[in-house]
Order: C-alpha cells, then structure tokens, then sequence
C-alpha cells in the first residue's frame, strides 16, 4: 500500500453533482461558483473533503462521464480558472478536492477518438481498441460499428457513446489487440499521466477513479489492471507524493494492491450493501437482516490485511437515494453506521437533510432510473429552493414537489434534524482515532434477525464499541469491556444487563471502553 496523505486519514467526504448543487448564474444548471459560494456550509457539516463528479467537457450523454476535453472544464460550469479558485477556496477552509477522472473511455465526440476513426493511420488510430475489420467484434463488450472510414470495430466501455481507452490486453491474441506494452498503450497511459498532472498542477488534491478496474482487458483476475496502476501510482509518487487515489473498481484486494489508498464499496456485486439501505425490507429499516454484510465485508477487510480502506457512501449519484426507504431516526442511525466504519465516509449531498429520490423523472443526460437522485440541492425556502434563479422549468431536472420537501436552512436551525444528527457524529469522530479511517473493526454482533449490529474499533490504544438497533423492540449485544465514556448516543441510553448490553428500541451508541472484561 503506498504511503496514505496524514489528511486522508481522518477524511469525511462530501460527493457533490457539481449540475444540481448551487447555479449562480441563472440557467438552472450549477456551477464552480455555486460549489464556492456553498464552501461554509460542507465545512460547517463537518466534512473535510469534496470529491466532484466529472466536470470535463463533455456531450453530457452521460452526465459528464463521457468526456470531450479532458483539460477543460466545461463551459456550463465555468472556467479552468473557475477551478482553480474552487481549489484555493478549498483550501484555506482547509477541505481537499478530488476530481473525477474518467480513464477507461472517453465520449466519442473527444478529439481523439475522431482521429482514431479516421482511415489513414495516425497518432491516435491505437488510442482506443479497433478490431482490423468491421465484420469482428471485440470479444466479451459491445461495440461502435460502420460508423466511419475506417475498416473495423471499436470497443466501447459503458455506453454506446463511450468508446474504450486502449491500455493494451493482458495476453494479446489477435493482431489487432496490443500488449500492454505496446505503443498504443503506451501512449494512451502517457496521455492520462498529463491529464493526472495537469490538475495536480492547478491544485486538486487527487482523484475518485472511474471504472478503475475496468482497463487493462482480457485480464479477468485484474492482474494487468494492477500492475497499470501501480505504474500511475509509481509516477505519482515520483511528481505528487501527496495525490490521493480513490477507486470505483469494488475488489479492495486489487486495487490497494494496485496502490489505490481506498476503494468504495460497491451497491452491486457481492457486497450486500443494500441489504442495510436499499431492499423491500433494509436493516436500517428495522426489519432487516445485515449478517449477509458482515460476512461478505469480512471477507474483504480480512484482505486488505485489516487495513478497512473501504469508503462506505450514503449513497451516490448512481443509486437510489437512502430516504427512498429508510426515514426518520432510522436515518440517524443509518449514519451511526456510516460515520463509525473504516474507510473514509463519503456523504452524498443533499443525504444529510434526508433528500428524497424523485418518482416518475424522464431520464436527463443518460441517468436513467439514477436521474430521482440527481435532483438539485434544496437550500432554502425560496425559489428552486435557493438552487437557481431560472424559471423552474428551466432547473437541470425537476426539484422534489412535495410542500414539506427537506432543506439545509431549516435543519440547520433546528438541532434535533438529520443534519444536526450527522454533524455532531462526524464532530465525534474527528476527535476519536479508533472511529477514523485506519482504526481497526471487529465485528461483536452481525445484526442477523433478532440482534442488532455491533462492532469495536480500537487504534491508538483506544476502544469504541458501537452499537446500533434500528429495530422496534430492545436488542442485546455482548458487551465487551467497561463502559467509560458514552461519546454518542441516539435514543435511550443503553444498559448494561450482566455481560450484555442492552440497546432500546430505535437507538444508537458509540462507547469508549475501558479494559476487556
Ligand atoms: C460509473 C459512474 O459512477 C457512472 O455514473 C457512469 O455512468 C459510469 N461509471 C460510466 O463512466
């Protein structure tokens, strides 16, 4: 594992969808100034990091995660300068910002792909995976067909309008297909090393990796992806020792192996995250099972050498919002779990006043069922709930209708809300090693039907026991050493009952313990 930025350490992240966040210019998308403007209020929170979606230029047929200039910020939200100042801004408030990079594919209308589709050969025809004839398809993805001179098919990575970046295959087979070696490859990883430098250089902090384990292809086992990104981590520990690198790839024993310092966990895929928020009958609802979880985080904590650099989301721009079916103190306990797990939490905005997911949208800019989470942030009582002065029917998509939509003013002002909740938990792990990124997890109870879920984090010499029943009725949970300190609690206070712990229905408790019993 490479060596982790000290701040990194006791990271809070704040994920902001830089279109639906604040537009100070009035044409009801946001902007880099608006995410300026609203600096205080993520520092108020708590939170110490942004990560920001794409904000490249783009045809936005992806909401910006199909890229037309990598070194560009998109006009609707700004200028490079624009970033810069975000940057500074940042900064003396003492936030970090992590960028999205997109490497595994660009949007077909980059410079560089129609350069590719050209049929005279040229710097770029192996920047993207060209099969030698239009008649063979790239095994094992889609592709882009017959729509160009040259004679052959293009792999694409996601969507159709996304063509594959060429980072080589792992063992090449074909003519067409490079090593990882091979010029092409070489000079797409040269290319990406500009673009990593040319932010660095203007003042981001790192990057949140799109699709990180998706390539080096034909490598199932993720063996070249690895070694690829062990290379970017070799450069940037030569340039930027300091570059932070979060990964979307889920196989935490990849890509920390791959020098990533954290890895998110997935809402797809083995992990059972949902079966805590997102199911017909979620854990944090209080009818739940999360023992499926455990199990499966188990596995994977237990390699990454206990290391846990595993950031856990409230939620993010690609699932269902978390009030779409958990309300109320069941939320606040939600964040009891996600402000005392390892890793570096990462808030979606607008989950911390409990943002509802928006039924019914036409999809905008390629989110689909994702674009209910998209919607723009609720600030106030105003107009566009403060988001925007443009005609409501000019807003980058329809705000939440309902008259007792949630906003930050409101809880803001109000301690017993959402907000107040997350801000004081996140105030109580700032000040508490064990409950920070590095700090060891030891499951005591899995949170199967009947039990509540209860772990220890210890670091630093120091104990914290936390436990968490979101059910209606009381649960117990060993208790596993004196209580000395109770440093949070939701609800009514536990009580020790012999060797166990007894948790009131619809609560929360972070506990400093003392020597083991
Ligand atoms: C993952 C991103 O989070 C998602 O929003 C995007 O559509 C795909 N990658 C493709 O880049």
């Amino acid at each position: 594992m490479p060596r982790m930025p000290q701040w990194l350490e006791t990271a809070v992240f704040y994920e902001i969808y830089p279109q639906s966040f604040q537009d100070t210019d009035g044409d009801g998308v946001g902007d880099l100034q608006g995410i300026i403007r609203r600096l205080d209020y993520v520092k108020d929170l708590g939170c110490t990091a942004l990560w920001l979606n794409p904000c490249f230029a783009s045809p936005f047929l992806d909401a910006g995660y199909d890229v037309s200039d990598y070194l560009q910020i998109a006009p609707r939200y700004g200028t490079n300068g624009d970033a810069k100042r975000l940057f500074e801004e940042a900064h003396r408030r003492g936030l970090r910002v992590l960028l999205d990079l997109v490497p595994g594919h660009t949007s077909w209308e980059h410079p560089w792909f129609k350069a590719s589709m050209q049929a005279e050969k040229n710097e770029y025809t192996d920047r993207y995976i060209w099969t030698d004839c239009i008649w063979e398809e790239p095994a094992g993805c889609a592709s882009l067909r017959g729509i160009s001179p040259r004679d052959g098919s293009c792999a694409v990575n996601f969507f159709t309008h996304q063509p594959a970046l060429n980072y080589g295959f792992l063992h090449p087979e074909k003519p067409w297909q490079q090593p990882m070696d091979g010029p092409g490859p070489l000079a797409t990883r040269e290319a990406m090393r500009d673009v990593m430098r040319f932010w660095l250089d203007l003042g981001c902090d790192g990057f949140r990796v799109d699709m990180a384990g998706s390539l080096v292809k034909g490598d199932p086992e993720g063996k070249g992806t690895v070694a690829l990104w062990r290379d970017f981590r070799a450069f940037l520990d030569r340039e930027y020792p300091d570059a932070a690198l979060v990964s979307e790839w889920g196989e935490p024993d990849k890509s920390l192996q791959g020098g990533f310092h954290m890895d998110f966990l997935l809402p797809w895929g083995p992990t059972h995250y949902n079966d805590l928020f997102r199911c017909a009958s979620p854990f944090f609802a209080g009818k739940g099972d999360a023992s499926v979880f455990v199990e499966k985080y188990w596995a994977s904590y237990e390699k990454t050498e206990k290391k846990g650099l595993i950031c856990i989301p409230s939620g993010n721009h690609d699932m269902d919002r978390l009030a779409r079916f958990i309300q109320g103190d069941s939320l606040k306990i939600a964040f009891a779990f996600l402000l005392s797990m390892p890793g570096a939490p990462f808030i979606y905005y607008g989950d911390e006043i409990g943002m509802r997911y928006v039924e019914g949208l036409v999809s905008v800019e390629g989110g689909y069922g994702r674009t209910g989470s998209r919607s723009p942030m609720q600030w106030d009582e105003s107009e566009n709930a403060g988001f925007s002065s443009a005609p409501k029917e000019k807003l980058y998509i329809p705000q939440d209708p309902s008259p007792d939509r949630p906003t930050a003013a409101a809880q803001c002002g109000d301690p017993a809300s959402l907000r107040s909740e997350i801000r004081r938990q996140i105030a109580v792990r700032k000040t508490h090693p064990a409950l920070q990124s590095r700090g060891e997890i030891r499951f005591v109870s899995d949170g199967a039907p009947g039990t509540p879920l209860s772990y220890e984090r210890t670091a630093e010499g120091e104990r914290v026991l936390v436990a968490l029943n979101p059910a209606d009725e009381a649960r117990f949970c060993p208790l596993t050493g004196n209580v000395r300190k109770t440093l949070y609690q939701l609800g009514e206070a536990p009580a020790a009952e012999g060797g166990r712990l007894r948790l009131a229905p619809r609560s929360a408790a972070w506990l400093l313990l003392g020597e083991s019993q």
